[in-house]
């Protein structure tokens, strides 16, 4: 018979919390009449797990998935996601934080039709942390989540205990499962008009030993940078084609000040050469960072191209200044407006010839290949 909620956990090393966890679920489950499954999947832990699983599933609905030709928690619970037979999908930790008792609100919000997509969390009205977390620890947790909410209406998107229909799970070719947040991935790139939150005490592990690790950290960033990517892509360029041309601003000043000082140039020729050193420190940083999801075009090609466009709008951008100063009587007594309005020119034809003449997108299949095909950064550490 197929169970009604499948519920899957991520397991590495946890085999002293499989039997609790397995046991909880049960009293909690049928005492409410639910149908369930569990599905463990297990990243070759070689420590009894794949054993105990066994064990276990001879008196209990359970599953255990050994992997091991790969790694990582977001990949194993797309796994589990896929070997799921219920109505409802359900991913939980197995350390015990995250509270069984309170799935069957979980499944009644999303039975009930009020949502679409539910979250334990722990920043809603009811919800806590354990007393043991450092404030430095809740620091960290706050300022992720924080960077998170514009993505998400939740209040705990770096949740990793939630459940939606197993019909609304997104296609696997937009899913790029880099870091821990998975389920932020799937509420991001999920068509979920509906989330709502379960409050949620969130208990540290007794047993076992946490994988989370300052590379994880990292690794959140950059899946973030791709989410807000995602999400809002015209935004996202344009404000980290902002944030480098502001260094590169910098990169301007000192190179200017630096050949007049340490190279003995003459000012104008010093402001000349520092333009093409500030020009191409953005071209190489936008190629990595602003436009990374674009056609890699050939550097030999491209850089010049920038160089080209980057001249026009500096030209844009003095030419205008000269023009308003000269001929617009206003601007003739507030200078430093015309400046800003040559900068606010500039910027713009630079971001708007970077975007559709040097950057060029792919085509979209392939693009989307690139985006969020099969990333293998995803490893376990
Ligand atoms: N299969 C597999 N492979 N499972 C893994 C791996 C892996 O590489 N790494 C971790 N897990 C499993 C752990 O065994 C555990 O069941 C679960 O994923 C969470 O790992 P923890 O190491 O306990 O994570 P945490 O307590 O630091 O983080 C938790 O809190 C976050 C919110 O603060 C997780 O619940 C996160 O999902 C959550 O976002
Ligand atoms: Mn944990």
């Amino acid at each position: 018979m197929t169970p009604k909620l499948s519920i899957v956990v991520p397991t590495f090393r946890e085999v002293r919390n499989l039997e609790s966890l397995s046991l909880a679920l049960d009293t909690v489950l049928r005492k409410q009449g639910i149908e369930y499954e569990v599905i463990f999947v297990d990243d070759d832990s070689n420590d009894g797990s794949k054993e105990l699983g066994a064990q276990l599933a001879q008196h209990l609905p359970v599953r255990m998935i050994v992997r091991r030709n790969e790694k990582g928690l977001a990949t194993a619970v797309l796994h589990g996601l896929d070997a799921a037979r219920g109505e409802l999908v359900l991913v939980m930790d197995a350390d015990l934080s995250h509270p069984a008792d309170r799935i069957p609100e979980m499944v009644a919000k999303l039975e009930s039709g009020a949502h679409d997509f539910v979250l334990g969390s722990r920043y809603i009205a009811g919800g806590s942390l354990d007393a043991s977390w450092t404030w430095f620890r809740h620091l960290n947790s706050k300022i992720a989540t924080w960077l998170a909410l514009p993505l998400t209406r939740v209040r705990d998107p770096m949740s990793g205990f939630f459940a939606f229909r197993r019909a609304a799970m997104p296609e696997r070719r937009l899913l790029s499962p880099i870091g821990y947040k998975i389920g932020l991935e799937l509420l991001v790139k999920g068509e979920f008009k509906n989330p709502g939150e379960v409050a949620i005490h969130f208990a540290d592990r007794v047993r076992g030993e946490s994988k989370l690790s300052w590379k994880e950290q990292v690794h959140y960033l950059r899946h973030l940078r791709r989410l807000y990517q995602y999400r809002f892509p015209f935004l996202a360029e344009f404000v980290q084609f902002g944030v480098v041309g502001a260094s590169g601003f910098m990169v301007d000043l000192l190179l200017y000040l630096g050949l007049q000082s340490l190279a003995g140039a003459s000012h104008v020729t010093a402001r000349a050469l520092a333009f093409w050193g500030a020009a191409s420190w953005n071209w190489a940083w936008n190629r990595v960072l602003t436009f990374s999801l674009r056609r890699k075009t050939r550097k030999r090609i491209q850089w010049p191209a920038f160089l080209l466009t980057s001249l026009l709008g500096f030209a844009i951008n003095v030419g205008s200044y000269y023009v308003l100063t000269t001929y617009v009587p206003f601007f003739d007594t507030h200078k430093i407006l015309a400046l800003g309005v040559g900068v606010l020119l500039g910027f713009g034809f630079n971001f708007v010839t970077a975007r559709l003449l040097v950057f060029i997108p792919y085509q979209t299949e392939i693009m989307e290949e690139q985006r969020y095909g099969h990333n293998k950064n995803d490893r376990h550490i």
